[in-house]
């Protein structure tokens, strides 16, 4: 039994950090398992061009703790007013590597997202030319669309249609929880998906049978297992198509636990730990490196990183909450022990 292994250093592909004071619990606790993340640009006041998403990368140094090299990736927010230029601009920033299409509402401060996506053409175009990435929520946000279809209509509507029409443009399906979504990125070129620890851990029923469960309430929602079986098979097949996206999504705990709770789970304080706990329950602790740490950064086309970092396997249990600023913080999967412990 493997009671301990040492792996390149991960990324997290796929990360909300907030702003303000939030940066003060956020950042330190992916900076002492991840090298780099993607850094998410759905603020309050979205980071919609290069300007903006440099000054917010200086506020995540600002608040990195002494003694880490952590380095945040920048993305901007598409909205209907992106232009080309807007495209050109931030792609001659090496700290912004990608640019992020919320369809108008789908989620957390998606207000100003997109509203049609067919008008899109000349943005994805000029992606296309200047090597920035487009990470996708792909969830149609009609609300006639049953929530647990729409991620796979959105990829019929207009994933299709996108990747057929700008077919060097290199698409990441973000935070992929439907068959649809793995079979789409196995069939096309320069298409790659993110997987977060939720979605691999959990279908629907943890969601809502038997009560219902706010920390585990995200989006795209939870599904059946059937999906979930789907999405374990492809973290764990060795495809390079396939990497780590925790999607950590900080929220206070009172906004969850609401009338009206926020969507997102909060898995940074342990997400290497997770990923872990899914990789051994599958047999598959083998091929946990090239999902955490190699097959992110060759699809973005950044170097693989040098340093290492050691799991061990151990069982510690994660505090009922954190504290965040004035608020609480409820980790996901508080209310079982994790197995491995990432060494320090
Ligand atoms: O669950 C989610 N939370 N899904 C998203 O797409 C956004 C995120 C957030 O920002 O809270
Ligand atoms: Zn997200």
């Amino acid at each position: 039994m493997t009671t301990q292994f040492t792996i390149t250093r991960p990324d997290d592909w796929h990360l909300h950090l907030r702003d303000g004071d939030a940066l003060n619990t956020t950042v330190a606790f992916t900076a002492q398992q991840f090298q780099r993340a993607i850094v998410m640009p759905n603020l309050a006041q979205p980071i919609i061009n290069a300007e903006l998403a440099l000054a917010y990368r200086q506020r995540i140094l600002n608040s990195t703790p002494d003694g880490s090299n952590f380095q945040p990736l920048m993305v901007v927010y598409l909205t209907d007013n992106t232009s080309p230029d807007d495209i050109k601009q931030a792609s001659k920033s090496e700290h912004i590597v990608a640019a992020k299409l919320y369809p108008a509402g789908a989620t957390t401060n998606s207000s100003n997202g997109v509203t049609d996506i067919d008008r899109l053409a000349p943005v994805l175009e000029a992606m296309q030319s200047h090597g920035l990435l487009l990470l996708v929520h792909a969830e149609v946000t009609d609300s006639d669309v049953d929530i647990f279809d729409r991620e796979q209509v959105f990829i019929d509507k207009h994933l299709y249609a996108i990747r057929r029409d700008f077919p060097k443009l290199r698409i990441v399906l973000e935070h992929a929880t439907t068959q649809q979504a793995i079979q789409f990125v196995e069939e096309n070129d320069n298409t790659a998906a993110t997987l977060t620890p939720q979605h691999l851990l959990f279908n629907r029923n943890d969601l809502l049978a038997g009560g219902i469960r706010p920390h585990n309430y995200c989006l795209p929602i939870l599904k059946r297992e059937t999906h979930r079986k789907t999405l374990i098979k492809a973290a764990t097949s060795g495809s390079p198509k396939f990497f780590l996206g925790t999607d950590s999504a900080p929220h206070a705990t009172h906004a969850k636990e609401s009338l009206c709770g926020c969507a997102g789970c909060f898995t940074a304080h342990a997400a290497i730990e997770l990923y872990a706990e899914i990789f051994e329950t599958e047999n598959a602790l083998d091929k946990l490196e090239g999902f955490s740490s190699f097959y992110g950064a060759d699809f973005y086309g950044l170097p693989r990183n040098n340093s290492t970092i050691t799991l061990i396997k151990k069982q510690w249990q994660a505090p009922s909450y954190y504290s965040f600023g004035e608020q609480t913080l409820t980790p996901f999967r508080q209310e079982t022990p994790l197995n491995w412990e990432i060494q320090r």
